[in-house]
């Protein structure tokens, strides 16, 4: 197991169904991140969808009822979590998606990256299994962000975690086949999202991208 596989794991057990457990900060933080998926996502129903690093299920429950949602993730104590939220569960790692290319209409990677080495492998393999005009939707941590650098610098955020700006992230899409993105930006703790905000109050980001076909 790796440092991170056993962070999960240990996280999964101690903190369960909690939004902490898969490191959103607060009750805040979460609904702030899920509200902003739910407005990328729209009404979306009877679509084949992949969560890559689904967690404990918490985030994306609420697209279960009406898709068909396969949840990926290596740690074996969130995938159960997930289950009983009716994902279908996937044992693996990001890196190597145990899928056809072209399987999903969407494919989500939410509070991923961060966690990553090579983020451009598993960009690369989120793009492959999504279908042409499929939808990609990623959550990463602002690189520019004034707040975040007072939560580390109060020691409130102990862990080495990676971050983005939003043209590195546009790139690292482009350069996988993706366009048509889009982003919504979040400032914690703020329980909202904005298409346009003062970059340096920016602690969060989801972008959105469609595969060119
Ligand atoms: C911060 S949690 C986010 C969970 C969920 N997406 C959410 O936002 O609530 C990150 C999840 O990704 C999983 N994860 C991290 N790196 C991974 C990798 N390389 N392969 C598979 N799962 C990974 C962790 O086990 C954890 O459950």
């Amino acid at each position: 197991m790796n440092f991170w596989e056993r962070h999960f794991e240990e996280r999964a057990k101690k903190l369960g169904e909690l939004p902490e457990a898969c490191d959103h900060k607060d009750r805040i933080a979460f609904l702030a991140t899920r509200n902003a998926l739910k407005s990328l996502l729209e009404e979306i129903r009877g679509k084949r969808i992949l969560d890559v690093g689904c967690g404990n299920g918490i985030i994306t429950e609420f697209l279960t009822a009406s898709n068909e949602v396969l949840g990926l993730d290596f740690s074996f104590s969130m995938l159960k979590m997930a289950e009983k939220k009716n994902f279908i569960p996937i044992l693996g790692g990001a890196s190597h998606l145990p899928f056809k290319s072209n399987t999903f209409d969407c494919v989500l990677g939410i509070g991923l990256l961060q966690y990553i080495e090579n983020e451009a492998e598993v960009v690369r393999e989120m793009a492959r299994v999504t279908k042409p005009r499929g939808t990609i939707i990623l959550s990463l941590l602002h690189k520019n962000s004034l707040i975040r650098e007072l939560i580390e610098w109060t020691g409130k955020e102990t862990l080495e975690l990676k971050k983005f700006s939003l043209p590195q992230t546009r790139g690292l899409l482009k350069t996988h086949g993706i366009g048509k993105i889009s982003f919504k930006l979040l400032s914690y703790p703020l329980p909202c999202s904005f298409s346009r905000f003062p970059l340096p109050l920016v602690t969060t980001f989801l972008v959105k991208g469609e595969k060119i076909a």
